[in-house]
């Protein structure tokens, strides 16, 4: 990586302050089974649920996660997520877990969950995790097969996997339902409909020019 697109990613992260968070609120009964099959009218916190007579063993498994994401996109990773619809006993429980596939030298780069903490273990390879504290001081450690991370509630945080040959694996959990994600670079870089030009020229001290090509390589 070129000093000066790393100075400008480093800025991008530093910027970003994350909001205020809270946890998902507690159930109101032993369980709620995602019904998929309604459309929803209204909007309600989570999906409705099927009548409790109709629960199975199987609305609390999936497989969702036992298959290997797609990783050749322009970062090297792939995230799957377990959701009321792939896992319908969920629902109401306040979390998802998350399968990250990266590529040889892939990322997953700087972006925040605005709903949730996030606990990762290191299944294959060796993973660089970090996060950034709102002081903007970065923690980071190595992780390797087996060591786990925990990135702390709303902080924005990356994976990224240093081994030029060889894929790494990843698991989290988040206590969310709806972890959210947004990332640090296409926030501002990529939005629709894009950011004002004097908005991230000022913001980030950057040139008409740096900004094109930093929106051309982020194919904002
Ligand atoms: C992640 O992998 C799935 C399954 O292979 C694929 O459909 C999806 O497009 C991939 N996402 C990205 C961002 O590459
Ligand atoms: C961030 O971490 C630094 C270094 O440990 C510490 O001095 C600072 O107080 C932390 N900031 C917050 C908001 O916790």
């Amino acid at each position: 990586m070129k000093p000066k697109s790393f100075s400008i990613q480093f800025f991008l992260i530093v910027t970003l302050f994350p909001g205020l968070v809270k946890p998902d609120p507690d159930p109101l009964q032993d369980y709620c089974i995602a019904d998929s099959t309604k459309p929803q009218s209204l909007s309600i916190n989570g999906a409705p649920c099927l009548d409790q007579s109709t629960t199975l063993p199987s609305h609390f498994t999936t497989s969702a996660l036992s298959k290997q994401g797609n990783v050749a996109n322009l970062f090297g990773f792939n995230v799957t997520l377990t959701n009321a619809a792939n896992l319908p006993g969920v629902n109401t429980q306040g979390l998802t877990m998350a399968r990250v596939d990266l590529a040889a030298n892939g990322i997953v780069p700087p972006h925040s969950h605005p709903r949730a903490s996030e606990v990762t273990i290191c299944l294959q390879g060796s993973i660089l995790v970090g996060f950034i504290n709102t002081s903007n001081f970065l923690y980071t450690q190595n992780l390797r097969q087996g060591d786990s991370f925990v990135f702390p509630k709303g902080l924005v945080h990356f994976l990224y996997n240093m081994d030029p040959v060889s894929p790494a694996l990843a698991v989290s959990g988040l206590n969310s339902q709806n972890p959210g994600a947004q990332m640090v670079s296409l926030a501002t870089f990529a939005t629709k409909p894009a950011t004002p030009n004097a908005v991230l020229e000022k913001a980030f001290q950057i040139s008409g020019q740096d900004m094109a090509r930093i929106r051309k390589n982020l194919g904002g």
